[in-house]
């Protein structure tokens, strides 16, 4: 054993894998499900939608989920550090799967936090009948416009209030480290989570109109499926929601026990995602149907997007319904509690590998990346800009943050390293059920031309138009520049030496796992002695 044993670090680990399983659906289950996939599904063609959304899920969403399973369990590391024991060069994916965390968490915190103020809103019914519209965005947001007004500095206390109360909140699950604190924190709000989203789905169905929306939610527009811009919303959609291909499934696999059942566990999270989700979209369309029938028009003229359709057609619901403000409060606190499950998943994959590279405490990485990042979070989305921020920031990052990474990385590991084979065998090694030659062929073949037609697709869109009609100066900031400085700026992390008391140095319990595997060391990254009969390179 090298003698560094007694300095390194021991690796955190979920208390079991019930634990790793409701964790990561915690993790998947979010803002996506409950706001963004109703809306995502109605206008992929309704019930129609359901058959991109199923191809997407099984030809791309559940073989990137076991892929992330694989490199996460494999290299028992966080994003950079599993990419690194990969292969020393793919070291720049795992940071620029750090960076996109670092962008989605920023403005992740500020939905939860205004869900939470809609929460005690709808308790008081605060913005009145019929001013669901002027007060989200004049009256709660104070809203400017970027074009007229450039980007403003002008606090508003009813978004920065709460959105610093969310970032101590998940500071302090953080800082109790992966047991106590992310399992824990699953362990009592996922279970809260479904029992208020249950109840709502049924009180939903028992408003009058709820029919109206089911059917127009579940009647398929069969033309819909010819056009390819529904089936890339649809592929778009599943990495978001399943939470693959940003580290967060890298880094929550790094957590489990040696032996353990990966694929089993994936299909598990996997379809709990997609139940939800679809629960979701019918408690939605349940509500918009009511609210239909109450306004004397057609779902179509009520369903809309995203943030309009959380907080705007809702408090419309809310202040319609009998017992409106027990919708509200089950809505927004479920969105609440949806949105803090997911935000220390993508707050732990920037801890990980912070504490991965630098060999730092669990408390003084977590307060060294969480401040500065509530920092920047409360002073791009508690001002009267923060809309046009949080949506361009999401519409790029996703575009050219997630599917992006997630095709660089396929090809790297896949056509590059060739090292397909070898997490294949990794999966199948105590998994309940073995993928066959043909996960291969769908990871390395099928979603590399998947991703490459939405990526081409999204570059040629966002190019032709300026994006939500932004001026050029703010999407050169927020959106083209963004994306190019993450870029950038996960090579030059990766160029960085590994530091103190380093899991890449020298880590026992990976020596360990090696052994116990008969796997040979990784080349590429230690300088510890024999493990399985082969000699060691130098490196790190
Ligand atoms: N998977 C998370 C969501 O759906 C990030 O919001």
């Amino acid at each position: 054993m090298s003698s560094a044993t007694s300095q390194t670090p021991q690796r955190e680990a979920f208390g079991s894998r019930n634990v790793f399983i409701l964790s990561a659906i915690g993790s998947a289950v979010g803002l996506g499900n409950i706001w963004r996939f109703p809306y995502v599904a109605y206008e992929g063609g309704g019930g129609a939608f359901l058959i991109p959304y199923l191809c997407a899920l099984l030809t791309a969403g559940i073989p990137l989920l076991f892929f992330d399973y694989a490199i996460g369990h494999r290299f028992r590391g966080s994003a950079p550090l599993a990419f690194r024991r990969l292969h020393r060069r793919a070291e720049p994916l795992g940071w620029w799967q750090v960076l996109i965390c670092v962008v989605i968490a920023a403005y992740y915190a500020v939905i939860i936090a205004w869900a939470g103020m809609y929460t005690w809103f709808s308790a008081q019914l605060t913005w009145g009948p019929g001013n669901e519209n002027d007060f989200f965005f004049t009256d709660f947001l104070q809203m400017a416009d970027v074009a007229e007004a450039g980007l403003s500095t002008a606090f508003v206390p009813q978004v920065g209030i709460p959105l610093a109360v969310v970032w101590v909140v998940v500071i302090v699950i953080m800082g109790l480290g992966v047991k106590r604190g992310i399992g824990r924190a699953n362990m009592i709000l996922m279970p809260l989570l479904t029992v208020m989203f249950a109840i709502l789905v049924v009180q939903s169905l028992f408003l009058p109109g709820a029919l109206d929306g089911l059917n127009a939610f579940f009647t398929p527009n069969w033309e819909a499926l010819a056009d390819p811009a529904v089936w890339a919303s649809a592929y778009g959609h599943i990495f978001f929601s399943l939470s693959v291909a940003f580290g967060i499934m890298v880094t929550y696999a790094s957590y489990l026990k040696r032996k353990t059942d990966l694929t089993g566990s994936g299909l598990v999270v996997a379809f709990a995602n997609s139940g939800f989700e679809i629960l979701a979209g019918i408690g939605v369309f349940a509500a918009l149907g009511f609210m239909a029938q109450a306004q004397g028009t057609e779902v179509s003229g009520v369903a809309s997007s995203g943030i309009g359709l959380a907080f705007i057609a809702f408090p419309t619901i809310v202040s319609q319904a009998t017992g409106g403000s027990i919708i509200g409060v089950l809505f927004f606190g479920a969105l609440v509690f949806a949105g803090v499950t997911s935000l220390i998943s993508i707050l732990e994959v920037i801890v990980a590998a912070l504490q991965d590279k630098l060999g730092w405490g669990r408390i003084r990485t977590t307060l060294i990346v969480s401040i500065p990042l509530a920092v920047i979070s409360m002073a791009l989305f508690s001002t009267t800009t923060a809309l046009a921020v949080l949506d361009t920031t999401d519409a790029f990052v996703n575009a050219f943050g997630i599917m992006a990474v997630a095709l660089v990385a396929v090809i790297v590991v896949a056509w590059l390293l060739r090292r397909l084979p070898a997490l294949r065998e990794h999966l199948n090694r105590r998994s309940s059920f073995g993928v066959g030659r043909f996960w291969m062929l769908l990871v390395g073949a099928l979603a590399p031309l998947v991703l490459g037609y939405l990526f081409v697709s999204e570059l040629i869109s966002k190019l032709s138009e300026p994006y939500g009609g932004y001026p050029s100066w703010f999407l050169g900031v927020f959106g083209w520049g963004m994306v190019i400085a993450l870029v950038i700026l996960a090579v030059l992390l990766s160029l960085l030496p590994w530091g103190g008391r380093s899991h890449a140095k020298d880590d026992p319990d990976y020596d360990a796992f090696l052994a116990s595997e008969h796997y040979d060391a990784d080349p590429e990254t230690t300088a510890t002695p024999v493990v399985g009969g082969e000699q060691r390179g130098a490196g790190a």
